[in-house]
Order: C-alpha cells, then sequence, then structure tokens
C-alpha cells in the first residue's frame, strides 16, 4: 500500500469549498426541484457534506457507480455503468457530483448518458479539478478546488480502497 505524504487541502480547505458550491447551487436552484447524482464511491463523503449545505431547494438524491478501466492510479478511457439511476431523469434538473475530474472520460461519457434520456438540465460539481490532466473537453460547472498533477486520497477518495476516511485530502508517496 502507498503511503501518504503531506496533507494537500486542510479540513477548514475542504469545508470552505464546500460552502462555496453549496451556496452556488442553492441560488442557482431556489425554489426549485433538483437530482443529485452522486458518483459512488469516491463522492459519498463530499456529497453528504455538499447536500446538507444547500438551502431552499427540493433534493432529491440518487446515486450511480462507474467503473473506468486502468490501473489503480489512472483511467484509459473505457467506461461502465456497473450501477445506474434508480429513478427516472426525464424533465429534471440534474446536478452529477463527482469527487475529481481528471482526463475528463468518466464524466463526459456519463454527461452523454444522462443527456440521451430527456432531462431538463444536466450540471456537474467536483469538490477537485485536476485541469491539466484534461483530455476530453467536458463543461465542469462547480468546481472546489483546483490542484496539480498527483494522486491524492482522503475525503472519500481511495488508493485500491484505502484511504477514503481521512478527513483530509493527502498526496501519496510516489510509487519506486
Ligand atoms: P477521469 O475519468 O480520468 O476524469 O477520472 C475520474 C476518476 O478517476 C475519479 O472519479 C476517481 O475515481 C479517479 N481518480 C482520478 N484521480 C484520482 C486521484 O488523485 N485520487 C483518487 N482517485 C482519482
Amino acid at each position: 500500500m502507498l503511503k501518504k505524504k503531506e496533507i494537500l487541502f486542510s479540513k477548514e480547505e475542504i469545508d470552505n469549498a464546500v460552502e462555496n458550491i453549496a451556496r452556488k447551487v442553492s441560488e442557482e436552484y431556489s425554489g426549485g426541484e433538483l437530482l443529485i447524482v452522486g458518483v459512488l464511491k469516491g463522492a459519498f463523503i463530499f456529497m453528504s457534506d455538499l447536500i446538507r449545505k444547500v438551502h431552499g431547494v427540493d433534493i432529491i438524491v440518487d446515486f450511480v457507480i462507474l467503473r473506468s478501466y486502468g490501473s489503480s492510479t489512472t483511467s484509459s478511457g473505457e467506461v461502465e455503468v456497473v450501477k445506474d439511476l434508480h429513478g427516472p431523469v426525464e424533465g429534471r434538473d440534474i446536478l452529477v457530483v463527482e469527487d475529481i475530474v481528471d482526463t475528463g472520460v468518466t464524466l463526459k461519457f456519463f454527461k452523454d448518458q444522462l443527456l440521451r434520456r430527456g432531462p431538463k438540465s444536466v450540471k456537474i460539481c467536483a469538490l477537485l479539478d485536476k485541469r491539466a490532466r484534461r483530455e476530453v473537453e467536458i463543461d465542469v460547472d462547480y468546481v472546489g478546488l483546483l490542484m496539480d498533477d498527483g494522486f491524492v486520497v482522503g475525503y472519500g477518495l481511495d488508493c485500491d480502497e484505502n484511504y477514503r476516511n481521512l478527513p483530509e485530502i493527502w498526496v501519496l508517496e510516489e510509487e519506486e
């Protein structure tokens, strides 16, 4: 198991970032109904914090599990829906909640899938954005924190299923 090296984002920085996104979402969808779709497993902590900070919006939650093929620290371009949404999408305002956008392949695949099902709108929110690594074009409507390259864990993010429970976001030691 790769060792953790140092904290990249503290609890306070994460909390502020989540608060900022929640404020914008509350403004944008004020008085309406929003289907929030969490991409499991990585987004589960971020999503649970986010939805408790959104006010004045009726929220419904649903979850998907997407698998992108690759090694434990990279994705390759092939995406599979392992668990699909439980409820209907047609005519709804949807906000997809993702832990981190890296190449963008996973979210582009999923957004295109959702758009084919006739929603009223689809927006994307990600806690972390490794923008410099983007390989496909995808608009991320709400971004929490920008970061450079490097593999991070904690606050829901894992490395081979480890470290999801860390309250901060950590950088791992490089593989030797
Ligand atoms: P993308 O399709 O390349 O944008 O990859 C997105 C997915 O890769 C995320 O949902 C994560 O599951 C995973 N991922 C990318 N970078 C990291 C990282 O630094 N730590 C943990 N998971 C990551």
